[in-house]
């Protein structure tokens, strides 16, 4: 059974992001939703081939069900990579078709292969066959004059008769020329309708949507239309969004999030990182957002912001910060 069999399919996704989804970051979120499929930063193909890979691709079993993230576009050091990752015991491999930075460009993958449908096809096909696991891609819906119907729908023809196994489509393009990633993440205009159109055009495959989507409401209702939904930037600002997934997204029974828990095992996570040479920022830095909008969360952001910052920062900051919001005057 795979992570897209009938059955198992990921409704719900957090994001690839660069610098944010990290092993730290995932196993974060994990513990606020057993069922999300998560991403991890995206991987250059060639770093994965010759570069510190326990570093690169280390993660820990929890994080399951985990997809890792490739950028490149040459076949061979794709199915490579596929291959690393696929020994590291991801449960996907998906290709980055979508990223619009320039580091990005000059190697000429991420959304420039939107121009190259061809290559993402036969990207896609080397990896199949290197793997037996499922091999995805993350795209746009067109870049740059590209017109959407066309580009998108020549994309899919060809990544599907790869052996594609889904495509999650970020619903705006890119612009290659003038715009920031960080630009290309909010100017284009959203384009949800087409991303429908993509599903209805291929009932049998998967398609995945993503941008722009702020609450589980929404990811419900675009969840008529597409077979997953994928947040990123309010999963990672927001992360008590999660603690409803399981819930709401896949009809697990509903449950509360023990927060003193939550906050011993991330204290846990820190002691482990830092007796390996790490330090306590690099996990709470993506806690910040936790109590987002309750009493004492500034409190909160401040302490992990600055406390936790100091090269000798132990887990007590986590502590310390917690009785904040526990002590804090509703
Ligand atoms: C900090 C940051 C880093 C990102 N890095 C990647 C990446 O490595 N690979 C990728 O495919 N998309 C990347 N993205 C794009 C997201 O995966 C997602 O497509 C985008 O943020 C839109 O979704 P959202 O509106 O739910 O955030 C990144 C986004 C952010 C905010």
């Amino acid at each position: 059974m795979t992570l897209y069999s009938q059955t198992t399919r990921p409704r719900f996704a957090i994001a690839p992001m660069l610098d944010w989804t990290d092993r730290h970051c995932r196993f974060f979120h994990r513990q606020l939703t057993k069922k999300a499929l998560l991403y991890s930063e995206m991987v250059v193909a060639d770093a994965a081939i010759h570069g510190n890979r326990q570093r690169l691709l280390g993660f820990s079993p929890p994080e399951h069900p985990l997809a890792l993230q490739l950028g490149g576009s040459d076949p061979q050091k794709l199915a490579e990579a596929a291959k690393i990752g696929a020994d590291f015991g991801y449960d996907e491999i998906n290709l980055n078709v979508g990223c619009p930075s320039d580091r990005v460009q000059s190697g000429t993958f991420g959304a420039c292969l939107m121009l190259e449908p061809e290559t993402v096809a036969r990207a896609v096909a080397a990896m199949k066959q290197a793997v037996s696991l499922p091999v995805t891609i993350k795209c746009r819906i067109g870049v740059d004059e590209q017109d959407t119907d066309t580009a998108l729908d020549r994309l899919g023809a060809l990544v599907w008769k790869a052996g594609a196994d889904a495509m999650w489509v970020h619903a705006r393009k890119a612009w290659l020329k003038g715009l920031s990633p960080k630009e290309n993440r909010d100017i284009p205009p959203l384009d949800y309708q087409r991303v429908y159109r993509l599903k209805q055009d291929n009932a049998a495959r998967f398609v995945g949507i993503n941008g722009g989507v702020a609450t589980l409401r929404e990811a419900a209702e675009h969840l008529r239309s597409v077979d997953g939904v994928m947040i990123g930037r309010a999963a990672y600002h927001n992360p008590q969004l999660l603690a409803d997934v399981d819930h709401k997204i896949y009809g697990a029974p509903a449950t509360t999030v023990d927060y003193p828990a939550l906050i011993d095992t991330m204290a846990a996570c820190i002691d482990a990182h830092i007796a390996s040479g790490g330090r306590a920022a690099h996990v709470t830095r993506h806690m910040v957002g936790l109590f987002h909008g309750q009493a004492g969360a500034r409190r909160w952001r401040q302490i992990l912001s600055t406390d936790a910052a100091h090269h000798d920062a132990t887990s007590e900051v986590l502590h310390k910060a917690f009785a904040c919001i526990t002590t804090a005057e509703e």
